[in-house]
């Protein structure tokens, strides 16, 4: 446990310029979507980065494009579900960058079609899919949080990616939904473990978020009933996530822990059996 205080609001450091320069950032699942715009906007805020993935040419690639844009970032090619892997990404993290990490961004979920793709009904699910789904989400997690906070500096912030998928239910995906709930009371038990330290940890649950995946795995139905669900005409962008994850990793959100906050543009701020009968009652007739 370090004992510095460069994360206190005190030192005046503001988003949109070089908010965390000279600070040491981890990011999950940085080879692609959310993860990798988050990363890249962690770089772009002066952080050096780590772009922890399980896919190596995934991890290259996002420390590639960072660099390229005069960005600091380090390929960490990690399962987060296996200990001696983390181990190995926080000492190669650590010699790169010193004996330091002030942000960690745990973001990485299982949602290949061989676990996200298997997580139907209840009844007939195999057993490794709902282990593999908690390995990666949660144990994940733990692991991160483990080998991460021995390193972390005061004033250092953890952000967890939830999802709305846990703060609900669904008639789908219970072992992902149930693994992001839990994340939800993890970020509880971090935040009042190592508050005293200086140390935040907050979760953020988006709902649908606009990724390539995302794009490619929806057809123009599911988007429109996901529109029809909103409050706002607009989804979440990536950026709209590494906006968020940016602030919970400055200073300006000192005050701010054991939180999760929902990104969903007004999903689950209403009742759709009420709006829904209101919406098509005001709209005009054909
Ligand atoms: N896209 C959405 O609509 C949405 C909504 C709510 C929450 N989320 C959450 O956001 C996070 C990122 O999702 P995304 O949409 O960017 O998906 P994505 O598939 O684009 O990114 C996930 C990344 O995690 C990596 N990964 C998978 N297993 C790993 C492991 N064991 N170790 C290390 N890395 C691993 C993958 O290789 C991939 O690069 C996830 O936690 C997801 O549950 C996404």
């Amino acid at each position: 446990m370090r004992h510095r205080s460069e994360g206190h609001a005190s030192q005046g450091h503001a988003l949109g310029g070089h908010a965390l320069g000279g600070r040491v950032a981890l990011v999950t699942g940085a080879g692609s979507g959310i993860g990798a715009a988050c990363a890249t906007r962690l770089a772009a805020e002066g952080a050096r980065v780590g772009i922890l993935d399980i896919s190596p040419e995934a991890a290259h690639a996002t420390a590639s494009a960072i660099t390229a844009q005069g960005g600091q970032a380090l390929p960490l090619p990690c399962d987060v579900s296996q200990e001696p892997q983390v181990e190995a990404a926080l000492a190669a993290l650590t010699s790169a960058y010193g004996d330091r990490v002030d942000i960690l961004h745990s973001n990485a979920a299982a949602l290949g079609r061989d676990v996200y793709g298997r997580d139907h009904s209840l009844t007939d699910m195999d057993v490794d899919v709902w282990d593999r789904t908690m390995a990666v989400n949660l144990r994940g997690a733990m692991l991160m949080v483990k080998h991460t906070v021995p390193a972390m500096t005061e004033g250092g912030s953890i952000i967890v990616t939830a999802s709305v998928s846990g703060l609900t239910g669904d008639t789908d995906h219970a072992a992902y939904g149930t693994s992001k709930a839990a994340l939800t009371g993890f970020v509880r038990y971090v935040a009042t473990m190592y508050g005293k330290r200086g140390i935040r940890c907050n979760a953020i649950a988006p709902a649908l978020v606009m990724t390539p995946t995302a794009h490619r795995a929806l057809g123009p139905d599911r988007l429109a009933d996901k529109a029809a669900e909103r409050l706002l005409p607009w989804a979440c962008e990536m950026e709209d996530v590494a906006n968020l994850v940016a602030f919970l990793a400055s200073a300006e959100s000192r005050c701010i822990t054991g939180q999760t906050l929902v990104l969903d543009s007004g999903t689950l701020a209403h009742r759709p059996e009420h709006t829904l009968h209101a919406w098509r009652e005001a709209a005009p007739q054909e």
